[in-house]
């Protein structure tokens, strides 16, 4: 069901009265306060319970505004933003005085981002201003890429959920930098590398992804209720039927090239074999399986290229230590 003007005229209105909107992105759902009022900002973190040393994204409209935003509009951020926008890029850049330090966490930078999606398009032109807002889930849990998700995991602490349906590129944007001497990658996302590098024309610094289960490396984040263990495709059944034997609920990740196959596990997603089928689904298999009941997710990372790179930044996430470990 798709939000009408109606709604999107309502939720513009709840954000000028200092209220939290839920609205569908191309990538995942948001949790929208005006970007300007410190405490509507507030209360973004608190219904995230996250700590409000972590900066939010700062949405907009028009790409021609992202100058009220920052203190400069630097060449790089002018082509990009034109490559772009509206799209699953989001830009740091040094702050501008418009938005608040709530929303920045503090810092002297500030990322933005113009979403490719026409309720999130139209609810940023009707509301006018920009829109801080995180992925719309409880912090370190897995984002939201429908309204039902976002109604399931926060409820009643959102004034106002718009509806646009499934998101359909369903990972994050890609975060560059912008402040430093050269583009860096802080998270892989929607937009892919090759496609950055090309617009670039040179190279792109991407954090290092290869290591698995470093402790204190990767701290989950973007994580099931269930653990994550990540192994090789071809050890996928293997380890599950061995986790399940030992008790466990296994929810198993099979790869396409073992589709069909019997899997002795409690659930089993095949998974798509396109990668942007698989990462349009990501958020919701994992949903999925923690609904199930399973205890344990057996995965494998996919190639890292294209999305395969923001798939495996995530699945590495969710398969990091636990707060608890
Ligand atoms: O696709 C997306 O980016 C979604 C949709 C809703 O737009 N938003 C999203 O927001 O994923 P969030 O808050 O879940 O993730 C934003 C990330 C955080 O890891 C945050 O630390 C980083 O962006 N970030 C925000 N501002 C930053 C800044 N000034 N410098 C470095 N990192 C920043
Ligand atoms: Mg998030």
């Amino acid at each position: 069901m798709t939000a009408t003007t109606s709604d999107i005229e309502k939720a513009a209105g709840v954000l000028r009265a200092g209220g939290l909107v839920a609205f569908p992105t191309e990538t995942v759902y948001g949790l929208g306060a005006n970007a300007e009022n410190p405490a509507a900002v507030a209360r973004v973190f608190q219904v995230k319970g996250r700590p409000s040393s972590h900066p939010l994204i700062v949405h907009i409209a028009d790409p021609r505004r992202l100058g009220d935003w920052v203190e400069e509009v630097p060449a790089t951020a002018r082509l990009l933003a034109e490559r772009f926008w509206p799209g699953p890029l989001t830009l740091v850049l040094r702050r501008g005085r418009r938005v608040s330090r709530e929303a920045t966490g503090g810092m002297e930078t500030v990322a933005v981002r113009v979403p490719g999606h026409p309720v999130a398009l139209a609810l940023l032109s009707a509301f006018g201003g920009g829109v801080a807002a995180p992925s719309a889930n409880r912090f370190g849990s897995v984002s939201p890429t429908t309204a039902g998700h976002v109604r399931a995991e926060l409820g009643d602490a959102v004034d106002f959920v718009l509806d646009g349906g499934p998101c359909d590129v369903g990972v994050e944007s890609t975060i560059v930098d912008l402040t430093g001497d050269a583009p860096e990658v802080l998270r892989p996302g929607g937009v892919t590398r090759e496609d950055l590098e090309a617009a670039l024309g040179r190279p792109l610094a991407v954090p290092a992804t290869s290591r698995i289960r470093v402790p204190g490396q990767h701290p989950s984040h973007y994580a099931p209720r269930a653990r994550v263990i990540l192994v090789e495709p071809e050890k996928v059944v293997a380890e599950a039927e061995l986790a399940q034997e030992l008790g466990h609920r296994v929810g198993v990740f099979l790869p396409p090239a073992f589709a069909g196959a019997p899997v002795k596990a409690h659930a089993v997603v095949e998974l798509p074999a396109s990668t942007s089928a698989y990462a349009r689904g990501l958020y919701g298999f994992l949903r999925e399986l923690d609904q199930r009941g399973c205890d344990l997710i057996v995965a494998s990372l996919p190639e890292e290229r294209g999305l395969g790179l923001a798939i495996a930044n995530r699945l590495r996430r969710a398969a990091g230590p636990r707060p608890s470990d």
